[in-house]
This record gives C-alpha cells, structure tokens and sequence, in this order.
C-alpha cells in the first residue's frame, strides 16, 4: 500500500535562505497528524513546499505513490490534497453560497458526502449568510467558509494552517468539534495550530520541527508526554 504522502529528504529555499533540511514524514489515509514548532521554524513551509508553492526544493514527494516533484500547484491539488493557508484564502466578492458551490467537486475516489446541505448543518452560522459576499463575513466565518469550501472539494488529504488564529475563543472551539467531525469522518488532515495541546489531545501523531528539521515525531500521546516538548516549543 501506498502512502497517502510520503516526504523524504525534503530541503525548500527562498532565494539563497535554506530552510527546510531534510524533512521525512509520511501520512496514511484517515491519519490526523499534528505540525508543531515555534515561529518561523519552517511549518507553513514545509506545506507550501508539499503543495508546490515553493519554487527551490529538493528531495521527494509521492502523492499515493506519484511523484509531485515536478508537478505544478494545480496538479498537486487534483492529486486530493486541499489547503486551507494561513489567513484564509476565499473569494470576497462572491457571496458565501457562490464561494461554496463553486468548489464542489466529487472526491478522487468517488466521494460525494460533504454536499452543500452537509456544509449548511456543520456551519448553521454560514447558512444565515448565504447571500452576503466573503468580504462581509468576521474572521471566523470566513474561516469557517474556507474550511466548507475546502470539505466540498472531498480531499484525501486536508491541510489546515492557522485554522483557528486569531479568532474569538467561541469561534475557536467551533473549528475544534468541526475538525473533530472530520477526524471520524476519516479524511487524512495535516493540522498546525498554536494551541500544542489541543493540537496533541485531537491528532493521531505529530512532528515537531525546529529549524526545519524533525526533532520528535511519533503518536500524539508520546509526544504530549515528551520531556524536551516544551523546550522545542518554547513554552
Ligand atoms: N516568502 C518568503 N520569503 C523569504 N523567507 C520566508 C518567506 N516565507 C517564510 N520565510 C522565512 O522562512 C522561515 C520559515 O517560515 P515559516 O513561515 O515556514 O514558519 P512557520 O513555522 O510557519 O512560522 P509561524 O508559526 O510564524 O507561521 C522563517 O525564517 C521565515 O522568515
Ligand atoms: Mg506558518
């Protein structure tokens, strides 16, 4: 069986700043798995090099067994990766509905649970505002819109940056149940979030990047429960 992901070796730059050394990680379907690590240590990287949004790396990324070294972004979204970034990523002049129905689509291997009603009942607070544009929406809806849009798209593999930064602690535990529905949804989700121990207690492994490089990986317990955690994490 193929990994979902497999990273080997990875090295990013931008420009002539070398900032991933050496990232080995893999997921399988229906993981959850957890990105730590202090600011700038290269986590937001790391996706951005997996999705091919960084121009200079090297190393290895198989998507289900296919090489995405030298495909484009495009080509690596449609291999069932769906990246919700850092600071939210809709359209603003559409309206909440337009920005969802225009990113449904059947999964790679045929899914089509996540419907347009689905995303209604996970998000009772989109739905009362199906008419308004993106840009009228608070942080947290439009972030609760990037993660509808993205959960239209029926990706094997979700990737959430920052999913919950900056939003009212409410809003903030309304992403963490609606991650959990898609942890027993099954669909494999690589997640960064600051707060470690939410993070820890709602992943099945984690890593740990400092520097870009791996300095602890394994299942999210033992991670949780590491002596030098906090020390990586400068908490
Ligand atoms: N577009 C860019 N051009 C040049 N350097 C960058 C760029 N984006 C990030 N960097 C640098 O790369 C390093 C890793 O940044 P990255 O954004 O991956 O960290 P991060 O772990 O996601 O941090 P944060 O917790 O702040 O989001 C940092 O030193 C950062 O300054
Ligand atoms: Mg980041």
């Amino acid at each position: 069986m193929n990994h979902l992901l497999e990273v080997q070796d990875l090295h990013a730059w931008y420009g002539t700043s070398h900032i991933l050394h050496g990232i080995n990680m893999t997921i399988d379907p229906h993981e959850t798995i957890g990105l730590l690590g202090r600011n700038g240590m290269g986590k937001s990287t790391l996706i951005r090099s997996i999705l091919g949004h960084v121009p200079k790396r090297s190393g290895q990324i198989q998507v289900d067994g296919q090489s995405a070294m030298a495909m484009a972004p495009y080509q690596i979204a449609r291999l069932g990766l769906s990246y919700v970034p850092e600071g939210r990523g809709i359209f603003p002049n559409l309206t909440v509905k337009e920005n969802l129905i225009m990113s449904a689509k059947t999964g790679r291997k045929g899914q089509h649970d996540w419907t347009f009603e689905r995303v209604m009942s996970t998000f009772p607070r989109l739905s009362e505002r199906l008419n308004n544009l993106g840009e009228q929406l608070s942080g947290g809806e439009q972030q609760m819109l990037s993660i509808g849009r993205a959960l239209m798209t029926h990706p094997d593999l979700l990737i959430l940056d920052e999913a919950t930064e900056g939003l009212a602690p409410l809003i903030v535990a309304e992403i963490w149940k609606v991650i959990q529905e898609i942890r027993a949804d099954g669909i494999a989700t690589l997640i960064v979030d600051r707060d470690w121990r939410k993070l820890l207690q709602n992943t099945d492994k984690a890593l740990v990047i400092q520097k870009g490089k791996v300095v602890l990986s394994g299942p999210s317990k033992d991670i949780l429960d590491h002596p030098e955690l906090t020390k990586y994490l400068g908490v």
